[in-house]
């Protein structure tokens, strides 16, 4: 091993002017900035061009090449990391350094929201210091990438604006306003010397009691498409930053709400719904991360269908494929795919690369060794080509070049202190926006002539342990929003203003606010913790509470689920826990019916049945608003905001009807059969003031060749009949049609937002994307092409509703024959070697 420490000069300036040759450039240590300074992609690409890269990969060893391949996770390193900081989480290397100097690593990340350490100074210095090491260091110089979960803003630094979480997001079905927050995230990314974002997250929502569900912003695959391809955008901003599709694909899905288990799905499924995010994702992001569970029956890891047929070949995708953590492991670990032995582990790299992989994340289970000495030897003994390898090595070096690593591997170090915390009217106006009012009986909201109120329930309460993660969720400061699994006293925070904070400023001594029990259930599975925290209502607290409630003008009851994430949030409930119940039951019994009981909702997912909601005269579902919670939710008690945000998933009566999706096929709700109920249906969401439609009508009320014309609008008016301003979502849906194969109960075609004053009305023009009308037509094996089949279509706009003639059956998104079709020899690639088995076979019948 070489101690890097005693390197000679003259072997550092070798490796730079080597560095210099490659790159074609001498400059090194001028930094990115947001905005006016953001890097144009021309000039980078003058730096690193294809003959550039090709002759960088020519002086590489295999070692090397696999090393690129080869992404590392650093742990929490702390103040001052470099590149003599210890690396102790696996006995390859002692230090950080020595992974580019002896590993010759191309990639590291930190992940679940967790820097090295949460001061943005520190950050970028330590990231500088270790980047300007691997430049001097290493022969030929490359730089390395560095990555991270950065999915609801910079959440890794203390005082970070956390943004509403992704489901939040869906609910405002305002993608402008979704990618100004991901521009800022991809600034603040960017300045502290980071490159990579691992989002967005484009799996289809579909069943609650995943622990994932607060990450996907709908259950419908246009609406999550859009938001997803704005946040690609708006992460790559600056240029210096990748975003990543993930998880590529049917992750979203998993059997019985499990993490990482066998998708549900069909072909007809998975190729009309759930590709189609990840297709609209990947017209802006440069990379995919690919899903650990498993698809019809194989891993998608070793699917080379998915990751090269459909990717590569049908999506056009040329970017960067990365494993997920330690995901050829979980291939026998989890999936029990291969044997646990080390031909295996050998056959699970070796599958994996042949299918697609480029990059493989090595987390806490895979040393960075096992990934690279066992992909050497594979070349070496000539199980896979160096040619494969070559492939993948080339993108990766195409992808720092195109970042500008090449060009200038180190950052300024002073930009990060301005940007963190920052961009707080776009994360206040997400936040108000992201929620939804569920239910208001009698006008109970507004709030009026409220002076005196009663604040109870497990929700935010500054000075104690890890409440605060209520608002925002999982990878926040940590990747279950808890810092290594600790709770976190006196931890960093992110920037906030909370329920109370805010009920304060506007009621002063009017507030009584009576917090209940709630801790964090940090790493508790399923079966140890089905409500994601532990709540509780003391006997001093439920004293308190009766005696505070009689005499209040309003109650609000602060409700929800504890803040979690994977496998470990992986839940069997949708009823709040038994606690919460009590509470409200308390509540109920303690104050008449004139006095307004609101429940406000801090959840990642539908929490909460009608037992509950029957005690309530008004429901907020403010799902994890972040930082700016508390102005989001009071302004809204209060009527200085008029709620906006629609559901964007179904919330079912009760878990035992999950999962249920609003564009399922029908019958939806089958006569004579087990009533699989709904409490709130996708779209569902209140005002306070009236909104009427009139007057819909179509571009064209006929379409020839949907190919050629893709897209027409809507138009109508929109109508304020109450007596207070607001905004409102108008949304376009297909209601019926007919084909050659069953058309979804329902179709979202297009939506837009709409700010109307009282009385006034609105003239709205929404674009309407016709490949939401596609299906894949044939019989069983949904092997066709995606068509939008010629025949009428009926759009609606609430009850308005008008006919669209669709003359000829064509396909917007998928023209080609079916991937993967004419692979009669079942080798991975459609050539002429598959007309000879095809004759072969042919011939063996006769
Ligand atoms: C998650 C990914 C994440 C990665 C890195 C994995 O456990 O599935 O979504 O990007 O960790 O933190």
């Amino acid at each position: 091993m070489t101690n890097n420490d005693t390197l000679e000069s003259d072997e550092t300036d070798a490796s730079r002017r080597t560095f210099m040759k490659a790159a074609g450039t001498a400059t090194a240590t001028s930094g990115v900035a947001i905005g006016s300074n953001t890097v144009a992609a021309g000039e980078k690409g003058d730096q690193m061009n294809a003959r550039g890269i090709d002759q960088l990969l020519e002086e590489l060893t295999i070692e090397q090449k696999v090393g690129q391949m080869t992404q590392v996770a650093i742990d929490n390193l702390g103040e001052g990391f470099g590149p003599d900081t210890a690396f102790n989480d696996h006995d390859d290397v002692d230090t950080l350094g020595e992974l580019f100097t002896e590993l010759h690593v191309g990639s590291i990340l930190n992940g679940g929201a967790t820097g090295p350490t949460f001061d943005g100074e520190e950050f970028v210095a330590g990231l500088n210091r270790l980047q300007e090491f691997t430049m001097d260091h290493t022969d030929p110089a490359i730089p390395f990438i560095w990555g991270c979960d950065a999915l609801h803003g910079n959440t890794l630094l203390e005082g970070c604006t956390s943004f509403p979480q992704r489901l939040n997001m869906g609910v405002t079905r305002d993608i402008d306003l979704v990618e100004r927050a991901a521009t800022h995230t991809g600034g603040e990314i960017a300045a502290m010397g980071g490159h990579w974002i691992f989002g967005p997250t484009l799996d289809i929502l579909r069943d609650m009691r995943w622990g994932r569900y607060f990450e996907g912003h709908s259950e419908d695959s246009m609406l999550l498409g859009e938001m997803g391809k704005a946040r690609a955008r708006g992460f790559q901003r600056t240029g210096r930053v990748t975003a990543t599709v993930k998880h590529f694909a049917g992750y979203g899905t998993p059997n019985t709400g499990s993490d990482r288990t066998h998708a549900r799905t069909s072909m007809r499924d998975l190729r009309t719904r759930q590709f189609d995010p990840y297709r609209r994702g990947l017209e802006e992001a440069k990379t995919v991360m690919v899903n650990s569970g498993a698809v019809n029956g194989k891993p998608a890891h070793v699917s080379r269908w998915l990751l090269t047929t459909v990717l590569r070949d049908r999506f056009g995708f040329e970017g960067v494929v990365l494993t997920d953590w330690d995901d050829f492991e979980r291939l026998i670990s989890n999936h029990e795919y291969l044997p646990d032995t080390d031909d295996g582990w050998r056959e699970a790299v070796r599958q994996g690369i042949e299918a697609g992989v480029d990059m493989h994340m090595c987390g806490g289970e895979t040393a960075p060794t096992d990934f690279i000495d066992t992909a050497v030897d594979l070349v070496e003994s000539g199980d896979l080509s160096e040619a494969r390898i070559d492939e993948s090595v080339r993108r990766i070096l195409a992808l720092k070049a195109d970042l500008g690593l090449f060009k200038e591997p180190l950052v300024p170090e002073d930009e990060i202190a301005d940007l963190v915390g920052g961009a707080q009217d776009v994360s206040e106006r997400l936040a108000k926006e992201s929620l939804v009012l569920l239910q208001n009986e009698e006008e109970t909201l507004p709030l009026e002539g409220v002076e005196d109120l009663l604040l109870t329930g497990p929700g935010v309460y500054e000075g104690t342990e890890n409440r605060f993660l209520m608002q925002h969720g999982g990878w926040t400061l940590g990747w279950q929003g808890i810092e290594d699994g600790n709770l976190t006293e006196d931890g960093p925070r992110p920037r906030q203003n909370t329920i109370e904070d805010e009920l304060q400023a506007r009621l002063g001594d009017g507030l009584t606010h009576v917090p209940t029990e709630y801790e964090p259930a940090a790493y508790e599975s399923l079966y140890e913790n089905f409500d994601n925290g532990f709540f509780d209502v003391t006997d001093e607290q439920e004293s308190a509470i009766r005696s505070a409630a009689p005499g209040s003008d309003a109650v609000v009851i602060v409700l929800g689920e504890g803040t979690h994430n994977e496998g470990f949030g992986d839940r069997d409930k949708m009823r709040f826990p038994a606690a919460q119940r009590e509470l409200v039951e308390i509540v109920d019994a303690e104050t008449d019916d004139d006095t307004p009981l609101v429940g406000v909702i801090l959840a990642g997912s539908p929490r909460g049945t009608a037992k509950t909601f029957e005690h309530l005269d008004a429901v907020i579902f403010a799902g994890q608003p972040g930082s700016d919670a508390g102005v989001a939710v009071v302004d809204t008690l209060f009527g200085d905001y008029n709620p906006s945000g629609k559901l964007p998933f179904t919330w079912e009566s009760h878990v035992g009807h999950v999962p249920q999706i609003y564009d399922e096929y029908p019958p939806r709700h089958p006569d004579g059969a087990g009533a699989q109920m709904v409490q709130f249906e996708f779209g569902h969401g209140l005002s306070y003031t009236d909104w009427e439609y009139s007057d819909l009508s179509l571009s064209t009320d006929s379409v020839k060749n949907p190919a050629s014309m893709p897209t027409i609008t809507a138009q109508v008016t929109v109508h304020n009949a109450g007596d207070a301003d607001g905004e409102h979502v108008v949304e376009v849906y297909n209601t019926e049609s007919y084909g050659s194969v069953l058309q979804p109960h329902r179709r979202l075609m297009g939506f837009e937002r709409v700010s109307v004053a009282a009385g006034d009305s609105e003239t709205v023009s929404i674009d309407l994307d016709l490949s939401t009308l596609e299906v894949v037509p044939g019989d069983m094996p949904g092997w066709r092409s995606r068509v939008v089949e010629a025949g009428e279509y009926e759009l609606s706009v609430g009850e308005e509703s008008t006919t669209l003639t669709v003359g000829k059956t064509a396909s917007i998104t998928d023209p080609e024959p079916t991937p993967g079709r004419y692979d009669i020899d079942n080798d991975g690639d459609e050539d002429f070697t598959d007309v000879i088995e095809l004759y072969r076979q042919l011939k063996r019948r006769d």
